[in-house]
């Protein structure tokens, strides 16, 4: 008993000094925001995968020395809604309660717009996987993001409709409650306009979140006769707007952006989706090794292939904690300015930053045949 005692005794006594039995390990928090519930909870269930896969391969891996302290990550995964203000919300309780030393999303620029500012302000570095409008790294030097951005984007589906489709007309519809749609049908119509296509009719609504009647907008599109119907919004309004543009004998190409992108937008808009194309950042098709052994792993982890807020948000954890290993220390400007430096390889490419800390990203075309996602091109920028 006594020398049991002793030999705890000695075990302490080395412990505090940093060294022998046990070598001392640290924990960190790494926080997340993503819509976890909502209209657009799609989003929020890939992203949180993603970053849980890239969070578990890091800790396996041994994690990040700091100050001679292996440290690991505690994931902390928060809830923002789809809406700005609870997405904000959720950065202060992060930062001021949790002491992340970091944080990934969110995935709506709506909502990364409102938490950059106060991730920026406590100098935390924050990380979107998939906002892609144009302002949301402009918040400051601490906000980067994992994709390319929404001028890039509306140009590659004004190319690919003007181009392949050889359409010379086109109709927009957008929410213009949301950053992003709003960004999205602004750089589309431009690049569309550029190319000598004619846009005939631009309408709006407010809030694709509570709206559910897009008859009024889609009379006044109908009217203009449009070749392409662009709809750069998220998949829940997009499937009902062609839902209810099918009704309506408007039955002309149509295509959007990367709010397209889940599963919701074949099981609402059924036959009224088939034949759209969209703009993406990642196809699941890709046959390359690094995202076959991905798909693969992720399918096997989740039960379902990964979409590209998955590989976004595994891309972006990825060279967050990179960045955090490379850095060696939990301080804030030590793991921005790793990021800013960062040659991280993720499964969507390779990343490198410019100086409004956003990647060079390339973009797929995506179109739904068969009720399924079907891989049609790369474009680079
Ligand atoms: N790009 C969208 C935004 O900025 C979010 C999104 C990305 C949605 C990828 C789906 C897929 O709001």
């Amino acid at each position: 008993m006594r020398r049991l005692f002793a030999i705890i005794l000695v075990c302490a006594l080395i412990a505090s000094v940093g060294v022998g039995c046990k070598a001392k390990t640290g924990v960190v928090n790494l926080g997340g925001i993503f819509p976890m519930t909502g209209a657009s909870a799609t989003f929020g269930t890939s992203s949180k995968n993603g970053v849980v896969m890239a969070v578990e391969e890091f800790n396996a891996a041994g994690g990040a020395t700091v100050d001679g302290v292996k440290t690991t990550i505690n994931y902390v995964n928060e809830d923002d809604q789809g809406a700005p203000e609870v997405g904000a919300s959720a950065a202060q309780k992060l930062i001021n309660q949790d002491k992340v030393i970091g944080i990934i999303g969110a995935v709506m620029s709506k909502v990364t717009l409102a938490a950059a500012p106060i991730a920026q302000a406590a100098g935390v570095p924050e990380i979107s996987p998939t906002s892609t409008n144009a302002a949301v790294t402009l918040v400051g030097d601490y906000i980067f993001r994992a994709c390319f951005i929404d001028p890039f984007q509306g140009t590659v589906m004004a190319n690919y409709a003007y181009n392949t489709l050889g359409v010379k007309t086109a109709a927009v519809l957008y929410d213009n409650a949301n950053d992003y749609p709003k960004g999205l049908a602004e750089n589309f119509k431009k690049s569309f306009e550029a190319l000598g296509g004619t846009i005939v009719a631009y309408e709006a609504f407010t809030d694709e979140a509570t709206t559910v009647d897009y008859k009024p907008q889609l009379t006044n599109i109908k009217a203009a006769n449009p070749a392409f119907l662009y709809l750069p919004n998220y998949y829940g309004g997009a499937a009902l707007q062609l839902k209810q543009a099918r009704e309506m004998g408007l039955n002309v190409p149509a295509g959007g952006g990367d709010g397209w992108d889940s599963p919701e937008l074949v099981a609402i808009g059924g036959a009224a989706v088939e034949g759209g194309v969209f703009s993406n950042h990642f196809s699941k098709d890709d046959s390359s090794p690094a995202v076959q052994s991905f798909v693969a792993a992720y399918t096997a982890k989740f039960g379902a292939a990964p979409d590209a807020l998955a590989a976004l948000a595994y891309d972006a954890a990825g060279l967050f904690l990179d960045a955090f290993k490379n850095a060696g220390s939990i301080k804030g400007s030590d793991i921005r300015d790793a990021m800013m430096n960062t040659s991280f390889v993720g499964i969507s490419g390779a990343y490198m930053f410019d100086a409004n800390r956003n990647p060079i990203k390339s973009a797929v075309i995506i179109k739904i045949e068969n009720g399924q996602q079907t891989y049609l091109t790369t474009v680079n920028p």
